[in-house]
């Protein structure tokens, strides 16, 4: 329907043929008719106008508060119990998954045995995000996706070491790269502590820790096969 030649009525008709003061107020409906119908257009377009303003803002500025992408609080820094890589166990010892932020908070003791020293060792905890408490300790949260081609990778305690089920990628308890298809190290989350507890930000990776050499690996590799 025509918002400016409504349906013609036998009424309408009677107006545009001469119709006196009947066809004087049907030709006054008839414009209050059409005035209506064009409010009510523009009432839909706005609305339809607005609509299409917000969801562009929100995929721009998307709400992302306890969400993956956000900074997560993913609980006390005492339910993260701390080891040296020999005694690593998932969710027991180490190394610890929390699938709301897709991630492992990995905790070393203050024992553990660094391949690196002085400034060496500091610069690379440094390039790799590992933060060192002040009771000693080194914290990592590792993104839980294969830098290959994105699976989950799982802690594997029998291999004392990371191995992605899809082509075999392998990663040390620190994350660091030990061999397979996978171009680099495991990307790892920034992080901090808040109150006690640990908050990974989920939205801001590390993803350029490369292949370790001689001069940069962090931890001994692991003493065990893993197939
Ligand atoms: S996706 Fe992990 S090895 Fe290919």
């Amino acid at each position: 329907m025509s918002i400016d030649r409504p349906p013609v009525t036998p009424q309408h008709y009677e107006v545009l043929h001469g119709g006196g003061a009947e066809a004087a107020e049907i030709a006054k409906q008839r414009y209050s008719s059409r005035r209506f119908l064009r409010r009510s257009m523009l009432a839909i377009w706005g609305v339809a106008a607005v609509g299409s303003v917000a969801g562009a803002l929100n995929l721009l500025y998307p709400n992302l508060a306890g969400q993956f992408g956000a900074s997560l609080d993913v609980g006390a820094k005492s339910a993260f119990k701390a080891a040296t890589p020999d005694k690593f166990a998932v969710n027991e010892a180490g190394v610890f998954y929390r699938q709301q932020a897709k991630t492992y908070v990995v905790h070393l003791a203050k024992e553990t045995h660094f391949l690196l020293h002085g400034t060496n060792l500091s610069d690379q905890l440094d390039a790799e995000t590992i933060l060192k408490d002040a009771d000693g300790s080194y914290w990592i949260a590792l993104y839980q996706r294969c830098v290959h081609l994105g699976c989950t990778v799982p802690f594997r305690n029998e291999c004392l070491s990371f191995k992605c089920p899809c082509h075999g990628s392998h990663y040390n308890s620190d994350g660091e790269y030990l061999d397979g298809p996978a171009p680099r190290s495991l990307d790892r989350f920034a992080f901090h502590f808040q109150g006690g507890d640990v908050v990974v930000d989920t939205g801001t990776l590390n993803n350029k820790v490369p292949h370790p050499d001689a001069t940069t690996r962090l931890i001994p590799v692991p003493p065990l096969v893993c197939v």
